[in-house]
């Protein structure tokens, strides 16, 4: 018997809206874009993990050290009784000394809310041996499921919202307070959210953490083509690409690119796309923007939050800010 040529590690079912995506965002003119929430499938989010463990990225280990000192005072000016929902959970590892001080007090519920299953099934296996929590994910969108789980909470019940890991330094800073007015419109006064940002540091601390000497953040960039051609029956030549890691002054962003090296013409076939890139343009795959920690009162203010509690760990540069809905 001969194994078939595909194996199932290799066949995907086709997600139209990646192939819409990727359609839209190869299409822009004069850049192109890719968002960068694919950039964390399977093998994505392993690589995260793996930058996470690297010397140059002190982002995770900032904010682990953060949650790990002060678990207890935050706790403390949390709403009381709150069941607690975490946007983006990641493995669930810096979650857990809050969720620990929090089920010490009483049980508690924690619904992580992720695009990506394996990101869940990480923080289940992470987290499931926390005394007295319940665990109820969401495999959705960050919106969709927060509205999911506020609308099955009891009445008078408070919401805890966890938005860690400097993510809404993904966003632009105008979505970005877009962004958190919309979970604002979801939440009742007195609900709370905690806020990690990553902060201001030098351009060349920066560049380091997003362009690693040995490739971790390159692969995990590069493996968004690879995704696409997996995914969507693409033929990105991947050799023809580099990664490249920019700070952007005007925005405060280290923003990452694929940097073509030569001429492409690539097919994406699930998308109906042919796409061309001239030598040196670049496809545009996620933005960090860094933040300090003062403007977040102001960022609270403009979302209908008022911003009472910050913790900020000042070795790397990270803060946590605590925002009530008013
Ligand atoms: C998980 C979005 C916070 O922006 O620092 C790490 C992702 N990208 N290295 C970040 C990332 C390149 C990370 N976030």
């Amino acid at each position: 018997m001969t194994q078939p040529a595909v194996s199932h590690h290799l066949s995907h079912d086709i997600s139209p809206e990646f192939a819409a995506a990727v359609r839209a965002g190869l299409c822009k003119q004069p850049q192109k874009e890719l968002p960068s929430k694919y950039l964390y499938d399977e093998v994505g989010s392993a690589l995260f993990e793996v930058i996470t463990a690297l010397p140059e990225y002190g982002v995770t280990r900032s904010e682990e050290r953060l949650l790990a000192e002060h678990a207890s005072d935050i706790v403390a000016q949390l709403p009381h009784d709150a069941i607690v929902a975490e946007l983006g959970s990641g493995s669930g590892r810096k979650t857990r000394r809050i969720l620990e001080a929090l089920c010490k007090k009483r049980p508690t519920t924690y619904s992580p809310i992720e695009i990506s299953r394996t990101a869940l099934q990480l923080c289940r296996r992470e987290l499931g041996d926390i005394e007295r929590i319940s665990i109820v994910g969401y495999e959705r969108d960050y919106l969709a499921g927060l509205a999911e789980v506020s609308k099955r909470r009891a009445k008078d019940e408070p919401l805890l919202v966890l938005f860690l890991g400097s993510t809404i330094g993904n966003f632009g800073r105008l979505a970005a307070t877009r962004f958190l007015r919309d979970i604002r419109n979801m939440l009742a006064p007195g609900d709370a959210l905690l806020l990690g940002t990553d902060l201001e540091k030098p351009v060349p601390v920066l560049i380091s953490a997003y362009d690693d000497p040995i490739g971790v953040t390159a692969a995990f960039n590069l493996n968004l083509l690879a995704r696409i051609n997996r995914e969507l029956d693409g033929d990105f030549p991947l050799d023809a690409f580099e990664h490249v890691a920019r700070f952007n002054p005007d925005v405060r962003s280290i923003e990452m690119h694929l940097r073509a090296k030569r001429r492409v013409s690539a097919r994406v076939r699930a998308a109906k796309l042919t796409v061309e890139l001239q030598e040196g343009e670049t496809i545009w795959t996620e933005s960090s923007h860094k933040y300090r920690a003062e403007e977040l009162h102001a960022i609270a203010d403009d979302a209908n939050f008022t911003c009472s509690h910050q913790w900020i760990e000042r070795d790397w540069g990270f803060a946590e800010s605590l925002l009530v809905a008013r």
